[in-house]
């Protein structure tokens, strides 16, 4: 069965739904730790209803990015751990932690990537005047959003969309696509 990290820094939905999927039969894997950089996480009762082990590791308590990733690896590393799933997980990854864990590692995107990296990509998708928005789970390499997409989901743009609504409708896809590449990777990937 496949172990897996969650990293978070709030709200949490996408580990929820990874964490339903678990709990319905439709993902078969473990989440053996979740971690947030933030204590105020709110993602971080959904890990402590489930009964899963979670870690407050805050970057601002470290004088590096990488002494503050050292200590997120340690405890990943201690749970033999498969996958790390970064599920709105708001700090920039350093080389040394990407080179790492390579291939074992993906990220969850609120838009048709290529298009859209960086923060608020609904926003951008709005501005742009797309038709189509959606999300896209991919690998994490030291380029940021660019790595190897695994799945994707589009959604529609409706007209009068604000953010608000189109980042809803988004959220929704990515709650299925999510749980859904974490159980495609899990045919491939080697189980430690
Ligand atoms: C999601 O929109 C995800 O695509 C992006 O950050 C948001 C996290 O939401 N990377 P949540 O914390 O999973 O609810």
């Amino acid at each position: 069965m496949l172990k897996l990290a969650v990293l978070i820094s709030g709200r949490g939905s996408n580990l929820k739904a990874i964490i339903d999927s678990i709990e319905n039969g439709t993902l078969n894997a473990e989440i053996k730790i979740v971690i947030s950089n933030k204590t105020d996480a709110r993602g971080l009762e959904h890990a402590i209803e489930a009964g899963i082990k979670t870690a407050v590791i805050e970057h601002k308590k470290f004088p590096t990015r990488e002494s503050f990733e050292m200590e997120m690896d340690k405890l990943i590393a201690a749970k033999d751990v498969d996958l790390i799933c970064l599920a709105g997980f708001m700090r920039i990854i350093s080389p040394w932690f990407i080179g790492k864990w390579r291939g074992r590692i993906i990220n969850i995107h609120p838009s048709l990537l290529p298009a859209f990296k960086g923060v608020n990509a609904q926003k951008q998708a709005l501005e742009a005047g797309v038709k189509e928005a959606g999300c896209t789970v991919h690998f994490v390499t030291e380029e940021m959003d660019s790595g190897e997409i695994i799945l994707q989901a589009k959604v529609p743009v409706l007209e009068g969309d604000t953010e608000e609504t189109l980042s809803a409708r988004i959220l929704e896809q990515e709650h299925k696509i999510y749980p859904a590449a974490i159980a495609r990777l899990s045919d491939y990937l080697i189980i430690r």
